[in-house]
């Protein structure tokens, strides 16, 4: 079955610097999937990307979401067709409450086109997700990752993911930066909103180590090095990594890595791709 996001081939360039090199991932729908790599493989990277940061150029390649054009959507739209994405370093916007973000982000992702939520109705959701993100009702008067900390930030991230209930969510390295409790609770959430989506969510957990793969189990592993997706296996790849570290993927790596590697090149030989907004 094709999967609700569809990564084919793509290559991606910081400053005519070639990060992703030919990235090849099928996302089924109602399955989670871990992405592994060493530092700079390039996960955050496809993140961005997948989110339609502009910094970040498409040289070639396709993402399909739901069967459509993912990379000619623009950021808001991308949102509020259920895409999410749990940021590895979530910035701070001072001035702005939680309570009021979240209600913006809620009502753009629920249809509402002009006017906001029903404030009792989102209250109410407010109230059932913020048990799940294990925080308390004192958060949603804070401005957004101001002063947050570590452990809060990963939370206040589950808590808008479990608002906007997304249809596919990716989440860059939730577990970085937190305790063993902090691990389990952002998985446990994390798990508890995949079984609440009953088979209409998909996840993307990209991740170094796999210590939350302890909690969250997914249906693949794959494995990123210098730009390109070199392994993909079940759960037992991550206990494997664990023990052989990343060198053994990096000799895997040498077989495939004679291709182009220049961006000019990537260019002249496929289709040009620039995010649109
Ligand atoms: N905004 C940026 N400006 C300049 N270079 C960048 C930027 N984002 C990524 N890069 C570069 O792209 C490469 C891949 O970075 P990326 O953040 O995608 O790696 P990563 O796999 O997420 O690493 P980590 O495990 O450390 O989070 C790195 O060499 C990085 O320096
Ligand atoms: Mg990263």
């Amino acid at each position: 079955m094709q999967g609700n996001l569809s990564i084919r081939d793509l290559h991606v360039a910081i400053e005519d610097r070639l990060i992703l090199k030919g990235v090849n991932l099928e996302l089924g729908r109602g399955q989670s999937h871990a992405l592994m790599g060493p530092y700079g493989s390039g996960k955050s990277t496809l993140a961005n990307v997948l989110m339609g940061n502009p910094f970040y150029q498409v040289v070639k390649g396709e993402v399909l979401y739901n069967e459509e054009d993912l990379l000619a959507m623009a950021p808001d739209e991308r949102a509020r067709k259920g895409l999410f994405i749990a940021f590895q370093y979530p910035v701070a916007i001072p001035g702005v409450t939680m309570a009021s973000f979240l209600r913006t982000a809620v009502s753009g992702r629920r249809g509402y086109e002009k006017e906001l939520m029903p404030i009792a109705e989102f209250q109410k959701q407010l109230k059932a997700k913020l048990a799940i993100a294990q925080l308390d009702m004192s958060i949603v008067g804070r401005y957004v990752n101001e002063g947050f900390s570590g452990g809060e930030k990963k939370r206040a991230e589950i808590l808008q993911m479990a608002m906007l209930e997304p249809e596919f969510a990716i989440m860059d390295e939730t577990d970085s930066g937190l305790d063993i409790d902090g691990v389990r609770i952002v998985s446990e959430g994390i798990n508890k909103l995949f079984e609440d989506a009953k088979g209409n969510m998909g996840i993307l957990l990209i991740t170094h180590y796999s210590r939350i793969l302890h909690y969250i189990k997914p249906t693949q592993v794959h494995v990123i090095h210098d730009g390109r997706v070199v392994v993909s296996g079940g759960p037992e790849l991550a206990e494997e990594l664990e023990q052989v570290g990343y060198e053994k993927i990096k000799e895997q790596h040498e077989v495939i890595s004679s291709e182009v590697e220049e961006v000019g090149a990537v260019r002249r030989a496929g289709k040009v791709f620039w995010v649109q907004h």
